[in-house]
């Protein structure tokens, strides 16, 4: 890894604008008196973004006055993160390739070489156009798809001398390619497909755990929806005994009835029901995981309940609203994410924001916008 040092070219100054300036203020504010330090990178990062992806050292001295702290202070935090780019970086993609173990074992320094036949000889210079930059940094945490690179907010694994000059060809031409693997692997499953846990249930509601195993093993070929409606209706219908609440201390356990509770009397403890159904219609369920919000145990809750599809979703009134959410385990999350504008667009066959990059059942999904229910 090279010496982190600041430019030596350097603006005259730095000043947040109007915005910036007023979030930076509430931010500090947020902090009890005496740890506002504890402020500093949230606010090197703004001022990097407003600095066009780059941390000047006058931008460094802002931060430090606004948080009272000694330059030096500073300096140390902004040169020690690799997050924070000593100078200035391509407009279209500054390359951060993963240089440590895993990435060097299966082929980093072969895209340090497209780097650097592409864009640079030498880390952190610009290429020709001022479009693309790149560096070599540590470890960032996707190593089980080594070799990767991060470009700006996202990571691109799985990658090789091809796909790496793909990328840059479509961040050339103002794309944005989808992030994650870039062969045809789900996220960090086996590229062979599953090895373990191939015959249990796939989905396991929040908070919920199964007793006894399917007689039935759950094959890998079997169409996913018909597997999450037997399961759902097995949990629902068929064992209810073989569903059973975690286990809780003698204090927490007071009335016996409500450690029995299934989930669909739960939901019925506010709000108005809306209209469900028995299974998926024609046995062909929406993915409700293209919900920003929705991950594989809430999707089964969900199915759990008698929703299947996302015109179901677009219907609920606020009364409705409120009975799902009494099942959910993270409350307001319908409204925070506005699961119905998302469910209308997909059930009209477009995408959203979040279904585009997610795409579970097909490539990858930006570990930035994992469902909460999933982490
Ligand atoms: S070694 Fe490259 S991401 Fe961890």
């Amino acid at each position: 890894m090279s010496v982190r040092r600041v430019a030596q070219q350097q603006p005259e100054s730095f000043e947040f604008n109007s915005e910036n300036l007023s979030w930076a203020e509430q931010l500090i504010k947020k902090y009890p008196p005496g740890k506002e330090r504890s402020a500093v990178i949230p606010l090197l990062w703004r001022a990097q973004e407003q600095n066009d992806g780059w941390t000047s050292e006058p931008a460094m001295r802002r931060v430090a006055d606004l948080l009272d702290m000694p330059y030096i202070r500073v300096y140390e935090v902004a040169t020690f993160y690799t997050m924070f780019q000593l100078s200035p970086v391509g407009k279209k993609a500054h390359v951060q390739v993963c240089g440590t173990t895993p990435c060097m074992l299966r082929g980093s320094k072969q895209l340090i070489e497209i780097c650097k036949k592409r864009i640079a000889k030498d880390p952190h210079t610009l290429s020709e156009d001022g479009d693309f930059s790149w560096e070599e940094v540590e470890c960032l945490g996707a190593c089980v798809n080594a070799p990767m690179v991060q470009i700006f907010k996202d990571t691109y694994e799985d990658l090789d001398e091809q796909s790496l000059e793909a990328l840059l060809d479509a961040f050339a031409n103002g794309e944005t390619p989808t992030p994650g693997p870039q062969i045809e692997r789900t996220l960090s499953c086996p590229e062979s497909g599953l090895t373990t846990l191939t015959n249990v249930p796939e989905y396991v509601p929040l908070n919920l755990s199964i007793e006894n195993e399917p007689k039935e093993p759950v094959k890998n070929d079997e169409p996913v929806a018909d597997t999450k409606a037997e399961n759902a209706a097995t949990l629902l219908k068929e064992k209810p005994a073989a569903i059973k609440q975690p286990e809780k201390s003698a204090t927490e356990t007071k009335p016996a009835e409500k450690t029995e509770k299934p989930e669909t009397a739960k939901a019925e403890e506010g709000g108005q029901k809306p209209e469900t159904l028995d299974g998926p219609r024609n046995g062909e369920a929406d993915d409700l995981k293209m919900i920003k919000g929705v991950g594989p145990k809430l999707e089964l809750t969900l199915n759990a309940l008698g929703f299947y599809h996302f015109d179901q979703i677009v219907n609920w009134t606020p009364e409705n609203i409120a009975w799902v959410d009494s099942s959910l385990s993270f409350k307001g999350r319908i409204e925070r994410e506005d699961w119905q504008a998302q469910a209308k667009l997909l059930s009209a066959g477009e995408e959203t924001e979040f279904s585009k990059r997610a795409n579970y059942g097909d490539k990858s999904a930006s570990k930035t916008d994992k469902p909460e229910g999933d982490k």
